[in-house]
């Protein structure tokens, strides 16, 4: 189908959304909690779009990584109000996490200096986007999910205990944006969201390769052989290098 995007024709597939029409054509519009892996859910609005259709009767701002095509859909990535609401939810954003190099640099793109509000308290830096939550559910361990409401509502575990179903794979602290997930790592464990983990080592070279509970799900759930984890990527490749030297030599 074909939509109109800033007056350009695009073509567009049935189950596309704005943003992955937009991305396609090149023309591009400013996502942070967007991931093609996961639910969309419109968490930092930050890729508003206006959208106006023929048989409409007048434009609507919408979250173009929500927003599903249809056919004759007219899209603007950039008129003033637009560009306004952005901006607007960006200081928000900015507000809560003026650290985060990610949205400080997402600033500078939108001409915003500095966050024009000031946090009533001292928490913590996440801005709610709820990337690690979802991508701890797409794996299937539900370990964390939000909790409490208004200014307390947070990321947590459940009831703020132990978080039985972590295996410590880390992809939520990967994903944070604004990188305020704690996850440190030692030689041997790593510790997140109060648990610590001990890593699987390479039987090579001895370098953490991925934790123990990491390892038993992974096999468990992806039909891997056992020894899969046994050694690192990188010994891994050294040997298939060998191998195919004396192949080939
Ligand atoms: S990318 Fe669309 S709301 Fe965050």
């Amino acid at each position: 189908m074909k939509i109109t995007i800033d007056g350009k024709k695009v073509e567009a597939k049935r189950w596309d959304t704005v943003l992955t029409a937009a991305r396609r054509a090149g023309i591009a519009i400013p996502s942070l909690c967007q991931l093609d892996s996961l639910e969309n859910v419109g968490a930092c609005r930050l890729c508003m779009v206006e959208v106006n259709h023929p048989h409409w009767r007048g434009a609507k701002l919408v979250t173009a990584c929500e927003y599903p095509v249809e056919s004759g859909l007219e899209v603007i990535t950039t008129s003033e109000e637009v560009l306004r609401l952005r901006r607007a939810n960006l200081d928000l954003l900015l507000a809560r996490a003026p650290e985060s190099r990610r949205l400080q640099q997402m600033s500078a793109e939108m001409g915003l200096e500095q966050s024009g509000y000031v946090r009533p308290d001292k928490g913590t830096a996440c801005i709610l986007c709820m990337l690690c939550t979802r991508v701890c559910e797409k794996l299937g361990c539900n370990a964390i999910a939000p909790a409490g409401r208004g200014l307390d509502k947070r990321i947590d575990t459940p009831f703020g205990g132990y978080p039985d179903t972590c295996i410590g794979c880390g992809a939520c602290a990967a994903i944070c944006p604004v990188d305020c997930i704690e996850m440190t790592d030692t030689a041997k464990t790593r510790t997140i969201w109060g648990r610590t983990f001990e890593f699987v080592k390479c039987a090579e070279c001895g370098t953490p390769v991925i934790t123990v509970e990491y390892r038993d799900y992974a096999i468990a759930h992806r039909s891997l052989p056992a020894d899969y984890y046994n050694e690192c990527s990188d010994c891994k490749r050294r040997k298939l290098a060998v191998k195919f030297a004396k192949v080939g030599g």
